[in-house]
């Protein structure tokens, strides 16, 4: 099911499960990490167009591709169709292979400048936008948004029409309104209805994404089935995760040892590393996914606790050891027996409150989504 290659415009995906831009998270390596376990696409995190077009410094180095990511897919939002346009043109030239506009993020600072969920409230400039981009780039295009601005403001029908019907080559409906945080499921038969309409008005074929709440095989089967979409999108559900995957491509649980959870995490760390550096701004960074990769394991607080204070990459490598020592080389991550090791789905990062949510952690927003 999710095995099976799949076809955007020209580019040809070996599966169809694919992993969001993540403000803040899809770094080189997390990237790289999440495409060794199965993504079958991944994206730099969102760049805002200004930015873009500035060539602003912190957001060329976010460009960066490892020569390992064979297929990589690049997001922008902005407010003028021309501005975005102009970024399209940019991104396609830097050499990304598909390139999204963000229509959904919900961040204040970005909407209130135009950007991201600001669009839904806009049909007329969304049409524009997707316009102007298609006139850009022969490279796979797409949009990923969401239902609409708010339960009240729901309209996810013009907005399809104004993105399928001026040339994208995909769309991703995230199934919840800009309103709406993680505390509302998201809504399946309002992505089945936007994707309907995608089909029904594409005058070529349009490539349908559902994203929202996949957090496993069985809440990707069911988005698949109950959406009828091509493939899913995955977000929260990777992170510290990336064994995700391998579950939706082979159906099957995936539990890691502790050996194979103590592997992914060094080499996250060392591809880390090798893009950013050893420094205290560079470990700093790795704290995050090291908290989320804690998730499932008995005695986690203590190593999360011990986690927020590194400062080097050689002392998170050094607490990932000692951890991955004190358990069994053969114990698995989400034991069911396990006081304190409760399933992936119960784990506390997809209770992420809003400020998450949009990308801005404790480190507060990526530097260039602001413009
Ligand atoms: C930390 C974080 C950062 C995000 N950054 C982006 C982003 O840069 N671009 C985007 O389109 N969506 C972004 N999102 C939204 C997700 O892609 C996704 O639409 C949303 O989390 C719903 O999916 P989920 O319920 O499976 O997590 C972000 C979400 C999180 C949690």
């Amino acid at each position: 099911m999710f095995n099976q290659p799949l076809q955007l415009g020209t580019l040809t995906l070996p599966g169809r499960v694919l992993l969001a831009p993540l403000a803040g998270v899809t770094d080189v390596a997390f990237r790289r990490i999440c495409a060794e376990l199965g993504a079958s696409l991944t994206y730099v995190e969102m760049l805002n167009s200004t930015a873009v077009s500035c060539r602003n410094k912190q957001t060329l180095k976010m460009l960066a591709r490892d020569p390992t990511e064979k297929i990589l897919g690049v997001q922008a939002t902005g407010r003028t169709p021309e501005s975005v346009a102009n970024a399209v043109e940019f991104l396609d030239a830097h050499g990304f292979d598909t390139i999204d506009i963000n229509m959904g993020c919900p961040v204040r600072k970005i909407v209130g400048s135009g950007g991201g969920s600001a669009f839904l409230k806009d049909i007329k400039r969304i049409a524009e936008t997707v316009k102007q981009c298609r006139a850009k780039t022969a490279k796979p295009l797409s949009v990923k948004c969401r239902l609409g601005f708010s339960r009240e403001e729901m309209n996810i029908e013009e907005i399809v029409d104004a993105i399928v019907g001026n040339g994208a080559d995909m769309i991703t409906i995230h199934g919840r309104t800009r309103a709406c945080d993680y505390s509302v499921p998201v809504d399946l038969p309002m992505i089945r209805r936007g994707l309907d309409r995608a089909r029904t008005v594409a005058k070529k074929r349009i490539v349908c994404v559902g994203n929202g709440d996949v957090m496993d095989f069985e809440s990707a089967e069911k988005m698949m089935r109950e959406t009828g979409s091509d493939a899913v999108m995955v977000s929260r559900g990777a992170l510290g995760n990336p064994w995700i995957f391998r579950e939706l491509l082979t159906g099957e649980r995936q539990r890691p040892t502790m050996e194979e959870w103590a592997d992914v995490a060094l080499r996250h760390l060392d591809y880390h590393e090798q893009c950013h550096g050893e420094n205290i701004h560079s470990a700093r960074q790795t704290r995050k996914h090291l908290i989320w990769y804690t998730c499932g394991f008995p005695r986690g607080n203590r190593l999360r606790e011990k986690l927020n204070t590194i400062e080097t990459i050689a002392q998170a490598r050094e607490l990932v050891r000692e951890f991955a020592r004190s358990l069994p080389k053969n114990y698995r991550r989400y034991d069911e027996n396990e006081p304190g090791a409760k399933g992936a789905a119960h784990d506390p990062k997809h209770d992420m409150d809003r400020q998450l949510d949009r990308g801005v952690g404790a480190e507060g927003i990526a530097p260039d989504a602001v413009e």
